[in-house]
């Protein structure tokens, strides 16, 4: 299964493409994460990128796409993905489109995570990362076991440097210019499942699973 993941910083589409992928059994691709770990490398790519993520803008297209598109070609994602944080404006959706056709391939769901702006204010506000896998937790809703350490390899947990608050405004500011749009994009190709992103992470996972028929 092709499934993209769609909606505002904070709607929960880390937390759910994690589950989802591994349900599935295919790759969960998350552009924000490779571009974390490339800044985290000090990569000639990190080096590239770390600016705009700093400012809460878009990456350019150019290195974005290329990222995307050998991602596309290794371990197992011409057999089916979960797309986090790609597309996020038409181009790249053209783009994914041409990279798909050439596969012989097509997309099954484009799912739109549906949260208010209070709740995303809240899960930013208390989101912690672990910077070496990336697991996101978030104080009252997915406390770590431990205070303060990741779950999984017991990493010190750290804040995002883009969820300091004007950055998270400026980052909502780009997602209703550039990835908004995508919205009516994805319906007009009977693609786009509305989920209603409010509540646990386990009910939105039962939504999710609903809404493609999983
Ligand atoms: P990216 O990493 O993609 O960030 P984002 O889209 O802004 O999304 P977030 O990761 O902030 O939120 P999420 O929806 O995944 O929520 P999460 O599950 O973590 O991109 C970062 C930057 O990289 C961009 O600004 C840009 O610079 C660059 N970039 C990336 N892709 C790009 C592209 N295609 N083109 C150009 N540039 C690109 O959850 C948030 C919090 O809420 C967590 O604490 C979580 O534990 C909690 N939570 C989750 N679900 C629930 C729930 N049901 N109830 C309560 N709390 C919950």
């Amino acid at each position: 299964m092709r499934i993209i993941l769609l909606g505002p910083p904070g709607a929960g589409k880390g937390t759910q493409a994690v589950r989802l992928a591994q349900h599935l059994g295919v790759p969960h691709i998350a552009t924000g994460d490779m571009f974390r770990q490339a800044v985290e490398s000090a990569s000639p790519l990190g080096r590239q990128v770390a600016g705009y993520m700093e400012q809460g803008e878009l990456v350019p297209n150019e290195l974005t796409d290329a990222v995307m598109l050998e991602r596309l070609e290794q371990d197992g994602a011409r057999e089916g993905f979960v797309l986090d944080g790609y597309p996020r404006n038409l181009d790249q959706a053209a783009v994914l489109d041409e990279a798909l056709a050439r596969q012989g391939a097509s997309l099954d769901h484009v799912v739109k995570f549906m949260v208010t702006g209070p709740e995303i204010v809240e899960r930013l506000a208390g989101r912690w990362v672990c910077p070496a896998c990336g697991t996101a937790y978030h104080l009252v809703s997915k406390p770590p076991r431990t205070p303060g350490v990741c779950d999984l390899d017991g990493t010190p947990l750290v804040h995002r440097d883009d969820d300091k608050e004007e950055t998270v405004l400026r980052r909502l500011e780009v997602f209703g210019r550039q990835t908004k749009p995508l919205y009516d994009h994805f319906a007009e190709r009977g693609l786009l499942r509305e989920v209603d992103a409010i509540g646990s992470a386990d009910d939105v996972f039962d939504r999710l699973l609903k809404a493609i028929g999983a």
